[in-house]
């Protein structure tokens, strides 16, 4: 039996929330590129609950960049939102997560899972998992600046780390820095041989050892990630897995933004809520399209917004020809809402037609 989790307090955002944070709930994935503001914008008309995340942040980007709006700015309807940090210097990263705390986000996140060439020569992301000491001060330093939670998203192991104490001992040290949650991505990175998207598939998932986590930290809410493709299967790790203890969240990620339209389960099937009958694809163009068209009237382009959306009708009849419309056409000068209206009217005819065959 699958206990409801509790929904984010949005009227008391500067509270610490009851103690809850994304590893004790349901959050998508930080991805690069592609979990920018327009994007969450989109998935909060899907789930009201979910956690959503930032792309990684660099603290040499906000500490150097000179367009905090670029890197922070988010809109208040896309709450419980997770900004997560990349960089390993503390006092940066204290720095930042102090920022972070005033531009309203609800959690600060560090980075450890990121196998990119690139942030490994600034020591940042998985690499940092050889320096658990110097993990477990950027956390306190982060803690004595915040009052939000402090999280941290790892991997299960780098390159030869092939013994579960290591992790645990890594963890252990995090949580003895006051780390609120952990979110682990069930397998190792390799950090020479092998790109980010492949280290994204090719190591084995492990998921036992993060519930081996959970069943040393009782106290600590982990949550687990890494190639869940449904609910179901989401909900597995929920209660008891091989007679291990149940972990505490579930982060999705490239499904939840391949398949946006499997959010629209979350509040029930996680949060205990009524299956709400009026949330439709319909309904959640409808919203959009004010968006949309106040992006554009602020001099943003249509498919900066739309790039997000392409997976709504994943699997669905015309689920190709809307995303061929969008990819075709919204990025063309004078772009706007009623491209997106008239890829929907394609995906009604396409349905009618399928209906009428069969
Ligand atoms: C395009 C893309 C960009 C990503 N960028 C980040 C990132 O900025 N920070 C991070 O911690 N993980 C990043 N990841 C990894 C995801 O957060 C997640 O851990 C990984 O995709 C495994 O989960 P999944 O199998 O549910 O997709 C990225 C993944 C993808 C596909």
């Amino acid at each position: 039996m699958i206990k409801p989790m509790q929904a984010f307090d949005k009227t008391d955002k500067y509270s610490n929330n009851n103690g809850l944070n994304s590893a004790n709930q349901f959050s998508v994935a930080p991805m690069l590129d592609w979990t920018n503001r327009h994007c969450r914008y989109f998935h909060r008309q899907l789930s009201q609950n979910a956690w959503l995340y930032s792309e990684m942040v660099t603290t040499g980007a906000i500490i150097y960049g000179d367009n905090l709006e670029r890197f922070l700015g988010h809109n208040e309807s896309e709450m419980p939102v997770v900004l997560q940090l990349g960089g390993s210097g503390s006092k940066d990263l204290a720095t930042c997560a102090e920022l972070g705390e005033e531009w309203g986000y609800s959690e600060i996140n560090l980075n450890v899972g990121c196998p990119s060439d690139r942030v490994q020569n600034n020591m940042i992301g998985a690499c940092l998992m050889a320096h658990p000491e110097l993990v477990a001060e950027n956390v306190r330093a982060m803690k004595s600046v915040v009052d939000i939670p402090v999280t941290v998203k790892t991997r299960i192991g780098i390159d030869e780390q092939e013994d579960f104490s290591i992790l645990r001992d890594f963890v252990g040290g995090l949580a003895d820095a006051g780390v609120d949650g952990m979110i682990i991505h069930a397998r190792k990175a390799w950090l020479e041989g092998l790109s980010p998207k492949e280290n994204r598939d090719i190591p084995p998932l492990k998921y036992d050892w993060v519930h081996r986590i959970k069943a040393e930290f009782p106290d600590l809410s982990i949550a687990i990630n890494g190639g869940l493709k449904t609910i179901e299967q989401s909900q597995v790790h929920l209660t008891s897995y091989e007679e291990l203890p149940a972990v505490d969240g579930v982060m999705l990620g490239r499904t939840a933004y391949e398949q946006p339209f499997l959010l629209s389960e979350v509040d029930h099937h996680f949060y205990g809520e009524e299956v709400n009958q009026t949330l439709t694809r319909v309904s959640v163009l409808e919203t959009m399209y004010p968006y949309i068209e106040n992006h554009i009237a602020n001099g943003g382009k249509l498919n900066q917004v739309t790039r997000h959306m392409l997976g709504l009708f994943y699997s669905l009849p015309g689920g190709r020809i809307w995303r061929r419309y969008l990819s075709e056409n919204a990025h063309k000068p004078g772009a706007g809402v009623e491209v997106v209206q008239q890829a929907y009217q394609l995906v009604s005819d396409e349905m009618l037609r399928m209906e009428d065959q069969a």
